[in-house]
């Protein structure tokens, strides 16, 4: 549909795998200092690790805010704490076997969201994207893969499928803002209500 376009893209940045080992690498060997934001079925949803333990990740970064101007027309920047500023508007997403995401979106105050795929094992779920259509949702589903990096706006409601491969689903989501930036825009946490049925 052409209004898919508009919304979200698909991109493959050029990263090899040996980054995306690196940076995993970097997730596991610094799990004392990666703090988490809230619960959502028994699992905690979004790990939170600054960017001094991996900045490899800022060429992911860079890339999502290159392509992020080309699609809305705006210089965009991805607020982290070594900026200064009292949030990381970045998180890892492990899942487990058997886990899953539910609906939610993300703020209202950035303009894009974004997810890069560090690994995705087969079987181990897509994202899932709907619009209110009415009194109805329509639904629609693409494709996790590995090395993939998806951008949409904030505000479209998401989910990822259970995770139905006996490995860990590893993703890094982001979330793009405009400048001149609202600090009082930041809160010191994630805003779990954000979550839908
Ligand atoms: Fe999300």
């Amino acid at each position: 549909m052409e209004q898919d376009k508009i919304l979200i893209r698909e991109y493959s940045p050029d990263m090899d795998e040996l980054s995306h080992d690196n940076i995993i690498d970097a997730i596991h060997s610094n799990k004392n200092n990666i703090t988490y934001s809230h619960k959502i079925n028994g699992r905690w949803e979004n790990q939170y690790l600054s960017i001094q333990f991996l900045p490899q990740i800022k060429k992911i970064f860079h890339f999502a805010c290159k392509v992020g101007k080309e699609m809305i027309d705006r210089s965009l920047i991805i607020p982290h704490k070594e900026m200064g500023l009292p949030m990381d508007e970045f998180w890892f997403n492990i899942a487990m076997p058997g886990e899953s995401t539910g609906w939610h979106d993300h703020k209202d105050r950035s303009l894009l969201s974004g997810v890069y795929y560090l690994k995705v094992p087969d079987n181990a779920g897509n994202i899932n994207f709907r619009e209110k259509n009415g009194d109805q949702f329509r639904e629609w589903q693409i494709r996790s893969q590995t090395g993939k990096m998806i951008l949409f706006h904030s505000n479209m409601e998401h989910s990822v499928s259970k995770n139905k491969s006996s490995e860990n689903r590893i993703s890094i989501a982001f979330n793009l803002y405009a400048l001149p930036i609202d600090i009082d825009a930041f809160s010191d946490s994630y805003s779990s209500n954000k979550f839908y049925l």
